[in-house]
């Protein structure tokens, strides 16, 4: 740490919800929230990069989807999720969750202190880094394409692109529900692409973070010219740049442990988390949230 930088310490919610500070963290674990089990892609994506980091993970199951709630619904959802998380003694915060992140993060950042990365940026620097993208789709939940939080993104970086943002409301039931390799999910996938296809799209964006699992699928009915980008990798290539900008990475190099709450806990989400991860979850918690 460079000699005057100040320690970044840990934060914690007190009496009433104010924002308090804690000693130094580095070994605390890293939060993360979705509306499901969806944001367990880019959970993979992290212990992948940073396999010492200790993760606990909170999907509101009882509550999705969040794609279909208005803004105000999802920001105080969202709020909600912080919230149990910073009660936990998380370190920083990723909101691994499209919808979410198009909504509500900019009021996160300005309520609370820790941490906090969206899935957005970090998608959005994928999307660009091949020189060629210049017809975008973007697939997302309706509240996703309704915050236009991606076009904007994407406009602020580079002129000159088509952007064509198409909500898929019907992918998440349809993962949630685990018909992902299912003639049903391929109909309906071909009913929401095709028209992008006719656009002419070189990039198809997948900003959900439940979308990954679908990547297979994707890639038998798109044209194979058609690159597709999800946001877990270079999410988690920004998490650790913050966390060494922060001087906040766990220091041993031991693998880091992983904690699992579901505001609703059913056999399907442990199914579902177990593809998501591409291993077994562990034990899962059932999360209260507000209290
Ligand atoms: N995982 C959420 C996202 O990335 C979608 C699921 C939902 O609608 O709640 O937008």
């Amino acid at each position: 740490m460079a000699a005057g930088k100040r320690k970044v310490v840990g934060f914690a919610l007190g009496d009433g919800g104010r924002v308090f500070t804690l000693p130094p963290v580095n070994s605390a674990p890293l939060g993360f929230f979705d509306s499901g089990v969806g944001g367990l892609t880019v959970v993979r994506a992290v212990q992948e990069l940073l396999p010492a980091e200790n993760i606990l993970y909170l999907g509101d199951t009882a509550r999705l989807p969040y794609g279909s709630k208005s803004p105000e619904t999802i920001r105080q959802f969202a709020d909600e999720d912080v919230r149990f998380l910073i009660a936990r003694g998380v370190k920083a915060i990723v909101v691994a969750c499209n919808t979410a992140t198009a909504h509500a993060l900019p009021s996160l950042h300005e309520k609370y202190r820790i941490p906090i990365l969206g899935v957005i940026e970090p998608g959005v620097e994928a999307a660009l880094a091949c020189p060629n993208a210049v017809r975008i789709g973007i697939i997302a939940t309706r509240g996703t394409i309704r915050s236009h939080a991606y076009q904007h993104a994407l406009a602020l970086r580079k002129t000159g692109l088509m952007i064509h943002g198409q909500a898929t409301p019907l992918l998440v039931p349809l993962i949630e529900e685990n018909w992902i390799d299912h003639p049903a999910t391929r109909q309906v996938l071909k009913t929401y692409l095709d028209p992008l296809v006719e656009k002419g799209i070189d990039t198809l964006m997948l900003a959900c973070t439940h979308y990954p699992l679908l990547i297979p699928v994707l890639q038998q009915l798109l044209p194979a010219e058609i690159r597709l980008v999800d946001s877990a990798t270079t999410c988690a290539e920004h998490l650790k740049k913050e966390l060494t900008r922060l001087d906040l990475l766990e220091p041993t190099d031991r693998d880091g442990a992983l904690e699992l709450h579901l505001t609703d806990l059913s056999e399907e989400f442990e199914s579902l988390a177990r593809q998501f991860l591409k291993k077994s979850p562990g034990r899962i918690h059932r999360a209260v949230l507000g209290i």
